[in-house]
């Protein structure tokens, strides 16, 4: 019976994870701060030594991106030293790693989606940060899957479609950047993609270890998935708001650059695991029903 650390389980991908987890029979430990802390290795090791687990699942991560410019030693701490930590591990113990990481190790000027093989060159603190905790995995540990995700949002934590729902309520006109590309993707999806890899490292594929993309199919930008909210959700609930208004990336000033075309090539994640990633509006439409429907 293979056993899962799920790490990072308050998260949007860690809850779905845990949630399918239960549903499906599969014998699993589902951690987060302040319980377990990836930076700390003690800490790590001993639910390690305590759990036993046959595959540990990485959700964990230091996620906001703007936070991260104001808090670089924090992001690297959680997103490049974490991962090695839990790859010096996994590796003392012969447990194989699943690990999640971002579009956002890409500069966006491809111009077509990218590709596992492209190379890298993140733009800010958390692309760059989450970037590092990639490289120093894949040169501790063999046995590790690196699935990079972009947009993600799902029924439980922070995330943009919950952030438009809100606005929606309070205000006429949502203004909404529109050249920023990208694909929105599903967390429950992108879990259940954790769990068909999962279910691949139990029959061991030997030469499946790597770097994979997994995001829904699709390009849209931060504008089209703003009105495709709003048109799913009008079928559950009205809005005050009357009008999404696309504006440039340079009429909504951050304090960090973020990719302007960020979809990722999911080719090999079929070819490998015969995962195929559904078209991101029907995600969409399946998460709004959940949101806006849960009693
Ligand atoms: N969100 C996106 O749009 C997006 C896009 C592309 C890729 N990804 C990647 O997808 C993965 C899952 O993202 P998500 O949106 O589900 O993240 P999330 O909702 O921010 O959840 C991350 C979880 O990790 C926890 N955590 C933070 N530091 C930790 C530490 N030192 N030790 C243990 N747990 C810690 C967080 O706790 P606190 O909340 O208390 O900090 C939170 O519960 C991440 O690897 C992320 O980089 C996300």
């Amino acid at each position: 019976m293979m056993k899962l650390l799920i790490i990072g389980s308050k998260g949007q991908l860690g809850w779905e994870l845990s949630r399918q987890c239960k549903r499906s029979g599969f014998l699993y430990l589902a951690v987060d701060l302040p319980q377990l802390d990836i930076t700390d290795q003690s800490q790590v090791e001993n639910a390690f030594v305590d759990f036993k687990p046959s595959v540990v699942i990485n959700a964990s991560a230091y996620t906001n991106v703007d936070k991260a410019e104001v808090e670089p030693m924090s992001a690297f701490s959680v997103n490049s030293t974490g991962p090695a930590n839990l790859a010096r591990l996994c590796g003392k113990y012969k447990i194989p790693l699943i690990h999640i990481s971002t579009d956002y190790v890409f500069n966006g000027t491809k111009g077509e989606s990218y590709l596992e093989t492209d190379p890298v060159s993140p733009l800010g603190i958390y692309g760059k940060s989450k970037e590092e905790g990639e490289s120093k995995l894949r040169s501790i540990l063999k046995e590790h899957i690196i699935l990079r995700t972009s947009w993600l949002y799902g029924v439980h934590g922070h995330n943009f479609v919950k952030t438009m729902l809100g606005l929606g309520n309070e205000k006429k006109i949502v203004k909404v950047v529109s050249d920023q590309y990208g694909s929105p993707t599903c967390a429950a999806d992108l879990a259940e993609a954790v769990l068909t890899i999962v279910g691949s490292i139990r029959n061991s594929l030997e030469n499946s270890w790597g770097t994979y993309h997994y995001c829904g199919q699709g390009v849209t930008t931060w504008h089209g998935f703003a009105k495709a909210i709003f048109e799913i959700a009008s079928q559950y609930t009205s809005f005050k708001l009357t009008h999404v208004k696309a504006i440039t990336t340079a009429e909504f000033p951050t304090n960090v650059k973020r990719p302007p075309f960020s979809a990722l090539e999911c080719n090999l994640i079929k070819k490998s695991f015969g995962i195929n990633p559904k078209p991101w509006k029907e995600s969409l439409e399946t998460t709004i029903e959940r949101i806006l429907t849960a009693s």
